[in-house]
C-alpha cells in the first residue's frame, strides 16, 4: 500500500485514524501524543469539534466559488486577519499554501519597487515553488531555482545587522525574514536585528517581507510574531496554523505595496473559498475564545523550565515553536520518543529536537512530553 507515492517527507510511524486535541489515534488504537502539532498546521488541536461544526454547515451550504464570485465569509476573513496585524497592514489575498504566499510576497515586492534582487537569512526555508526555492538556505534548493534560471538570493548570516546593511542596497526589492526560523530549529532573530532590518530596508526602499508561515498565528506570543516583535513588515505571509487543516496561504500587505496591483495581477482559484474560510474563521474564533495564545505562552514557558531542569542548556523559540539543543542527534531521540508515543521534529541543525505542539497544549501533556524526555535522555 502507498507505492504510487511518491516519497517526500521521512514518515512518522503512525498511521492516524482519527485525531483531538494534541492526541492521535493511531489504525490499532493506540493513542499518540502529538507534539508536531500535525506538522505546524493544527494550532487549535485536531478536528476541533467548532472548526469541523462550521466546516460541516458551510459544506450543505456552498463547497466553493472562486474569488469570481463576492462572498461573505472570504470578504468577513479578510477583515479579521487585517484587524489582527499590526497597522498598516490592511490589504489580503488569498491562496493555499505557504509557498505560495511567499511566491506571491517576492512577486509582489518587484513589482512594487521595480526591482528584482533578493536578500534573505542563512538557514531561512520559504518553500519549494522556484521563486521560494531561490531564497531558501540550502545546496539542494538553491540547485532547483539555478536550473530553472531563477537568479538566487543574496543570503546573510543569521542576525548580522551589519551584512544586512551591506547586502540590502538600492537594487533590492525585499528582505524576506522568518522571524522565528522553523526548519532551521525553532531559531528566533534578535528583536535588534528585525528593527535594524525595518529601518534599513526603510532607508533602501526596499520592502520588508515577514514569512510567518510556520511562526505565525499565534503560536509566537501574539496572532502575528511582527506584533510580537514589535516591528511591523511591509507584506507578512500565513499559511500552516490559519485554518486547522483545510489547504490556505494569506499575503497581508501595506496599502503603499499593493497600490501597484491592477486586478488580475494576483490571483487563484482556490485562494479564500467559502469552505475554507469558513475553517480560518471558525478557527480564529478557537484562538480567541479559548486563548490560545496565552495558552500557548505559559505552556512553552513551562517546556523550557522543565527542557533545562532537564539539563537541556540550550532552547531557542518563542512560545510553542521551541528548539532543543541536545547536544546529541536529534533524530535518535526523536525515534526513541516514537517509541514511547510521541511525536516530535528534527530540524535542519541535527541536534536541535523542534517542538511545535499544538496552541491548546496543555501543562499535563507538556508534563508527558517532558517526562518521555527523561526517560529518553537519561
Ligand atoms: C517558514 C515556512 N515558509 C514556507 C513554508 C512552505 O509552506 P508550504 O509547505 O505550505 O508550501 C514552510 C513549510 O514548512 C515554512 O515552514
Amino acid at each position: 500500500m502507498g507505492s504510487a507515492l511518491l516519497p517526500v517527507y521521512p514518515p512518522f510511524p503512525v498511521r492516524p485514524v482519527r485525531g483531538y486535541g494534541s492526541w492521535l489515534v493511531d489504525d490499532e488504537g493506540h493513542q499518540w501524543l502529538d507534539a508536531y502539532g500535525g506538522h505546524a498546521v493544527a494550532s487549535t488541536g485536531h478536528s476541533h469539534p467548532d472548526v469541523v461544526h462550521a466546516i460541516a454547515v458551510q459544506a450543505e451550504r456552498l463547497l466553493f466559488y472562486s474569488s469570481a464570485v463576492p462572498h461573505h465569509l472570504r470578504e468577513e476573513l479578510a477583515e479579521r486577519l487585517a484587524a489582527l496585524c499590526p497597522e498598516p497592514l490592511g490589504r489580503v489575498f488569498f491562496c493555499n499554501s505557504g509557498a505560495e504566499a511567499n511566491e506571491n510576497a517576492l512577486h509582489l515586492a518587484r513589482k512594487h519597487t521595480g526591482r528584482q534582487s533578493i536578500v534573505s537569512v542563512a538557514g531561512g526555508w520559504h518553500g519549494r515553488t522556484v521563486a521560494t526555492l531561490a531564497v531558501t538556505d540550502g545546496a539542494r534548493y538553491e540547485d532547483g531555482a539555478r536550473r530553472a534560471g531563477m537568479p538566487l538570493s543574496v543570503k546573510v548570516p543569521f542576525d548580522d545587522v551589519a551584512a544586512v546593511d551591506a547586502a540590502v542596497n538600492q537594487s533590492v526589492a525585499a528582505l524576506i525574514v522568518e522571524p522565528v526560523q522553523g526548519l532551521a530549529g525553532a531559531r528566533d532573530c534578535a528583536p535588534e536585528f528585525l528593527r535594524a532590518a525595518r529601518r534599513i530596508c526603510d532607508a533602501r526602499g526596499s520592502a520588508l517581507i515577514f514569512d510567518e508561515v510556520q511562526c505565525g498565528v499565534g503560536r509566537c506570543g501574539a496572532f502575528s510574531a511582527a506584533e510580537a516583535y514589535g516591528v511591523t513588515p511591509d507584506i507578512l505571509t500565513f499559511a500552516k496554523g490559519l485554518a486547522a487543516g483545510l489547504p490556505i496561504g494569506a499575503v497581508v500587505a501595506t496599502p503603499a505595496i499593493t497600490a501597484c496591483l491592477s486586478v488580475g495581477d494576483l490571483g487563484s482559484t482556490f485562494g479564500g473559498g467559502p469552505l475554507v474560510a469558513a475553517a480560518a474563521l471558525a478557527n480564529i474564533g478557537v484562538i480567541e475564545r479559548e486563548e490560545l495564545i496565552a495558552n500557548a505562552i505559559r505552556v512553552g514557558d513551562y517546556l523550557v523550565r522543565g527542557a533545562r531542569a532537564l539539563g537541556i542548556v540550550r532552547v531557542s523559540g518563542r512560545g510553542l515553536l521551541l528548539g532543543l539543543h541536545l547536544g546529541r542527534p536529534a533524530g535518535e531521540v526523536q525515534r526513541a520518543l516514537f517509541d514511547r508515543r510521541i511525536l516530535t521534529g528534527t530540524a535542519s541543525d541535527p541536534q536541535v529536537l523542534r517542538l511545535l505542539p499544538p496552541l491548546s497544549f496543555s501543562l499535563r501533556e507538556a508534563d508527558l512530553l517532558l517526562a518521555g524526555l527523561k526517560e529518553v535522555l537519561a
